[in-house]
């Protein structure tokens, strides 16, 4: 018998409206538009400025947005699952509140902190609720503000991240296509070169934290680099085999959005076709649990029905996969 597949059947994103140039970043760290573009691919990144909103605002925005688009009643969502690492406080978890703030009242909901695999981690979890034939509708949300854990007088971080969201609707697929295999890993030795010091019950918070800039993103850049590449290379050959792909079935790469070096390293381990690689860091900057359904929401008009579709992300933890589905609609 057939696996029940879980497709997804909507998606929707946002970024906040402010826009923070790399110019404007020339007047806050010892850096510049060229050196930026050069070695990362970003031109700017969008910022949440009003004062009191936080992730659950952005992702409220976008859930309002893809219930509207899939026909779908707050009602009738039974788990909402929000990866993030920005969530709006410690606890609860962020998936609750947005459910509060958009009428979801008969789903539970949970918050997974994979840092950038956060949405990856997300859409095969929730996948499995489907296809266990206990839930019908199912939402992941990837949302993240980065600016309210970076340092902008650290100009090897401040440049990199952004703030976005984007959600995805899950459900039993009718027609076949949908999120058909993962491959996902953890190596919890990669937490030395990408971290935030305080905050956690290791070190929680106190006046010296604060004065230690402890609450901000610390990373070690290039071996976060070496190692992006090295995980998403291996993890997207896996899937590609265990499912008997070569690069001429895939029509669609979609890599977490890093660093431009890291994606075109990556194409080119792979050997695949820039053509065929969704790439908006220009605009957005690393979004964290954000680039993936940011990307997809923006190519959505060209997905055809059955396109070969393969999801590969890197992040803190470290945390990495590579996720192959099929566009449903
Ligand atoms: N502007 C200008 N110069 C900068 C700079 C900036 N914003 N940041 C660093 N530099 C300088 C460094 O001080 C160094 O100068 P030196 O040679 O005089 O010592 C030089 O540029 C090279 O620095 P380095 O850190 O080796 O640069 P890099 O090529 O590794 O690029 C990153 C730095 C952070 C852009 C890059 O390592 C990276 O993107 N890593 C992965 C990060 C990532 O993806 N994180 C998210 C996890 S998914």
């Amino acid at each position: 018998m057939n696996r029940q597949l879980a497709a997804i059947t909507g998606i929707e994103a946002y970024v906040p409206e402010y826009r923070l140039t790399n110019i404007e970043l020339e007047k806050l760290v010892d850096t510049n538009d060229e050196w930026i573009i050069s070695r990362t691919g970003i031109k700017e990144r969008r910022i949440q400025k009003e004062p009191g909103k936080a992730v659950s605002d952005m992702a409220a925005i976008v859930v309002k947005k893809l219930l509207q688009k899939t026909n779908t009643s707050p009602d009738e969502i039974e788990l909402l699952i929000c990866c993030t690492v920005t969530g709006d406080m410690v606890f609860p978890d962020t998936g609750n509140i947005i459910c509060d703030k958009v009428g979801i009242k008969n789903a539970f909901a949970f918050d997974i902190n994979a840092a950038c695999s956060g949405f990856l981690f997300g859409l095969t979890t929730g996948s499995k609720f489907i296809e266990a034939g206990t839930h019908k509708k199912v939402i992941v949300i990837g949302a993240d503000k980065m600016s309210s854990i970076i340092d902008y007088t650290d100009r090897a971080t401040c440049i990199i991240f952004g703030d976005g969201c984007g959600a995805v609707l899950l459900e039993p697929s009718t027609n076949g296509y949908g999120i058909v295999d993962s491959v996902l890993r953890g190596d919890g030795s990669g937490r030395e070169y990408l971290h935030m010091k305080a905050g956690g019950s290791l070190k929680p918070a106190s006046l010296e934290t604060v004065m230690n800039k402890e609450h901000f993103v610390y990373q070690e850049g290039k071996a976060v680099f070496k190692s992006a590449v090295n995980g998403m290379v291996d993890t997207v050959s896996k899937v590609m085999e265990r499912n008997h792909l070569t690069k001429n079935d895939i029509d669609w790469l979609v890599p977490h959005q890093a660093n431009i070096r890291i994606i075109n390293s990556v194409a080119d381990g792979l050997d695949f076709d820039k053509s065929k690689v969704m790439i908006n860091i220009e605009k957005y900057g690393n979004t964290t649990a954000g680039t993936l359904p940011l990307c997809l929401a923006e190519w959505e008009p060209k997905l055809k029905k059955g396109d070969k579709i393969i999801l590969t992300t890197f992040g803190g933890g470290f945390t990495w996969g590579a996720t192959y589905l099929t566009w449903a609609y």
